[in-house]
């Protein structure tokens, strides 16, 4: 395995592995890109206080957070697809996250099943909701996702239909696949990524095959998919009957106005997944960083706190905290890993953050994450 410093020494090895479309299709963000890049961008604009001369020969990253106890505050956010990027796919990341006591959060959009998640990753796991038009499916995923023993559920709101990402379409990653010359000789460029996804042929939306048609076109066929079956109707009058439903830990992610915070409250869930996914919908949506003090101050302790959306460093889980939240949530990054070097890639990402956010701790003067309230962050 090449040597990785950092998170983003993964994407450039994932650049290498995949072929174009496949890794644009991850990259990608919606319109302009703008929030892609903002989410990046928004951690450089926070700075943390050092404290010296302070006792931080032991340092405690461990949090509890949806009712499961974490060795850091860090969850994989909920990724469709997996299969595309490694023949690891879901089961190789939830590994890696078994091994380093994170959250692992599956989507409905996974190619492995509920089930199949749930017997490599006995420890914390959440499963990911999207309300499809034929809403017997959202009952069936909370059932599954109960018997199975799921620690928490999450439903993502900000996908009422599927963001205008122009890279697939200039890629041809789409329905009906329409690949471009560069983007065919791409995957005969990469014929190890190519042959194997041939030879498995195992690419399945493996939660929601069994009663859709959801793999016609192939691993292209998703944002089809989305467009096509996701429920464009769906309310706040909705979630509350998923919620009682379920009986548990319950996060809605993907909302980052104060406003849509507090109904969250008043339906009853129990976290807020503060997220634009990963500026792959709504374009111009802020930084969820920047959103999560507004949250705060306007609900209290009512609810705990997730953010995602360009977490890349230790310190950028250290200002997340100072700012309000109680965890964060990582998407692409891992699928990089995982593209890379599959779930060894993976478990090598989840240990280098660990160890950037023991250091910065340190160096903050902080033996755990509940000193994080008496570091000073500033905007820039
Ligand atoms: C996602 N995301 C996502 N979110 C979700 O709720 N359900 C899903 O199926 C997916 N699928 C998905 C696929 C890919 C390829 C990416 C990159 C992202 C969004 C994801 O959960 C998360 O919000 C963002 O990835 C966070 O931003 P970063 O960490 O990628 O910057």
């Amino acid at each position: 395995m090449k040597k990785c410093y950092n998170l983003d020494d993964f994407e450039r090895l994932a650049k290498r592995a995949l072929p174009s479309p496949i890794y644009d299709y991850l990259i990608g963000g919606a319109d302009t890109e703008w929030s892609v890049q903002n989410n990046l961008n928004a951690f450089a604009r926070y700075s943390l206080m050092p404290r010296v001369l302070r006792d931080v020969s032991t340092v405690d990253t461990s949090v509890s957070v949806l009712g499961a106890k974490l060795d850091m505050p860090v969850i994989l956010s909920p990724t469709g697809t997996s299969r595309i990027f490694h023949h690891d796919k879901e089961l190789g990341a939830a590994k890696a996250a078994e091994r380093a006591g994170v959250m692992y959060a599956l989507s409905t959009l996974g190619t492995t099943s509920i089930e199949d998640v749930a017997a490599v990753k006995p420890g914390p796991k959440m499963f990911q909701i999207y309300i499809h038009k034929d809403r017997s499916l959202t009952q069936d995923f909370v059932d599954r996702a109960k018997a199975a023993n799921y620690d928490a559920l999450c439903l993502t709101v900000d996908t009422q239909l599927a963001g205008n990402r122009e890279r697939d379409k200039r890629s041809g990653f789409g329905v009906p696949l329409k690949l471009t010359p560069r983007s065919l000789l791409s995957f005969v460029m990469h014929p190890g990524w190519t042959l194997n996804l041939l030879r498995n042929s195992d690419f399945n939306l493996a939660n929601i095959s069994h009663r859709v048609a959801a793999n016609k076109g192939g691993p292209g066929s998703v944002i089809g998919y989305v467009n096509a079956q996701f429920d464009r109707t769906v309310t706040w009058d909705d979630v509350a009957s998923i919620i009682e439903r379920w009986g548990g830990p319950f996060a809605i992610k993907g909302l980052q106005a104060p406003g849509d915070a507090k109904r969250a409250v008043d339906v009853g869930a129990s976290a807020i997944m503060i997220s634009n996914h990963g500026g792959r919908q709504m374009d111009y949506a802020p930084a969820p960083i920047d959103c999560v003090e507004p949250i705060r101050d306007s609900i209290g302790d009512a609810l705990e706190l997730i953010v995602d959306g360009g977490v890349r460093r230790g310190t950028d889980i250290i200002k997340a905290r100072a700012l309000g939240a109680n965890a964060v949530s990582i998407g692409r990054p891992y699928l990089f890993a995982l593209a890379a070097y599959g779930e060894k890639g993976v478990a090598d990402m989840l240990r280098l953050l660990k160890e950037e956010l023991e250091r910065d701790l340190a160096l903050l003067g902080l033996k755990s994450l509940d000193d994080v309230s008496e570091v000073a962050i500033s905007k820039v």
